[in-house]
């Protein structure tokens, strides 16, 4: 099969999409895909791309970026017509032929969010992962509370500051982190990669914090601390009504205090400063509970192919939802795939494993 695979992109994940790329292009079996790497530039233009997944690490630090080549891709719009061309400069559309599946490996707002797919499905093309609704709602973290909640699912306490309610009552942020005790996070509704999120210790510093959030978005989410162990869970499958399957667990554990919670810096730039887990030294009753939380919760927000659902365990073996990921991280440092290689799913299996459920 032909499969195109999509990365960058106009979020502040951008650099992120290009590891996982990376990541997915090493993984893919050649001799059974014929690959065509399509970047999308921080702009959002779409260029044909280099495949080699060495391009896209993030080495000593530095973050990959797609460049714009001059080759811009065009993909069809019209749903007799599959063909993927390509617009250089001064010369007529040349044709690329059809695609099959499009593995659309964006993170963030303009990909993982909705908008990308509702591109997809109006051209008719195959792609891997959430479709239209499960990924915005995914994207947007008081959206995917409110509907867990509605599901029964355990989500911890939180307010919403909507973008003119501060404009309406300047107070309200520093009201909603005292009410939900300090420390709070204050995090963007839609971003990524903790982009844009703050610890708040001290009331005099909400503010701060919120117009930091709002950089990222207009609509601000304050959440209470959970007191817990970070517990994340790959899910996998869940097309054409079967249950999608749980990974085993896998924990995050900050080793350096300059982090003060799984910041991006943490994630993707300290190696020392974060260990991953995985599988999580956790109780067999335990591991069943976060496993049973998260495939409902790829459930309740109606996802397909693949989610990371993050969560706390708290002290006494009680599992919250913090979030879903529709298109989780797949670089070097990134724990869905590693949750799947601990439970018997080796990276190149995973991928292909994906990229079936949406030929099927
Ligand atoms: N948003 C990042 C890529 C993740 O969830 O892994
Ligand atoms: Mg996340």
């Amino acid at each position: 099969a032909r499969v195109m695979v999509l990365f960058g992109g106009r979020s502040g994940e951008h650099a992120i999409s290009c590891a996982t790329a990376g990541g997915v292009l090493r993984a893919l079996d050649r001799d059974r895909y014929d690959v065509l790497a399509v970047g999308i530039t921080p702009t959002g233009r779409w260029v044909l791309a280099d495949d080699d997944p060495d391009r896209w690490a993030i080495t000593e630090g530095r973050l990959p970026q797609v460049e714009d080549t001059a080759a811009h891709v065009l993909l069809p719009q019209d749903v007799q017509d599959r063909a993927v061309r390509v617009l250089e400069a001064d010369q007529l559309p040349r044709d690329l032929g059809d695609v099959d599946v499009v593995f659309p490996l964006l993170h963030g707002p303009f990909g993982e969010d909705g908008t990308l797919q509702g591109l997809l499905e109006l051209a008719d093309v195959r792609y891997v992962g959430a479709g239209v609704l499960a990924s915005a709602v995914g994207m947007d973290k008081h959206m995917m509370k409110l509907v867990l909640a509605g599901h029964g699912l355990p989500v911890g306490p939180f307010r919403v500051l909507l973008p003119g309610d501060l404009a309406r009552d300047p107070q309200l942020a520093a009201k909603a982190a005292a009410e939900l005790g300090l420390p709070v996070f204050v995090k963007p509704a839609r971003a990524g990669s903790s982009l844009g999120i703050s610890r708040v210790d001290d009331l005099a510093d909400v503010d701060a914090a919120v117009a930091e959030a709002q950089r990222h978005d207009p609509k601000v989410v304050i959440e209470a601390t959970i007191v817990g162990r970070e517990v994340e869970c790959g899910v996998l499958g869940g097309r054409g009504g079967v249950r999608p399957r749980a990974s085993l667990p896998g924990e995050i554990v900050v080793t350096d205090e300059r982090h003060t919670f799984y910041d991006f810096e943490a994630k993707y730039l300290d190696e020392a400063g974060v260990r991953l887990s995985c599988p999580a030294d956790l109780p067999p009753e335990v591991i069943a509970r976060v496993q049973e939380a998260a495939v409902r919760t790829f459930e309740a927000v109606g996802c397909e192919g693949l989610a990371r659902v993050d969560v706390f365990v708290t002290p006494d073996g009680e599992v919250v939802v913090n979030e879903i990921n529709t298109m989780p991280g797949f670089t070097p440092y990134s724990m869905y795939p590693r949750m799947w290689e601990a439970s018997g799913i080796a990276y190149p299996e995973l991928v292909d494993e994906l990229l079936q459920l949406a030929l099927e």
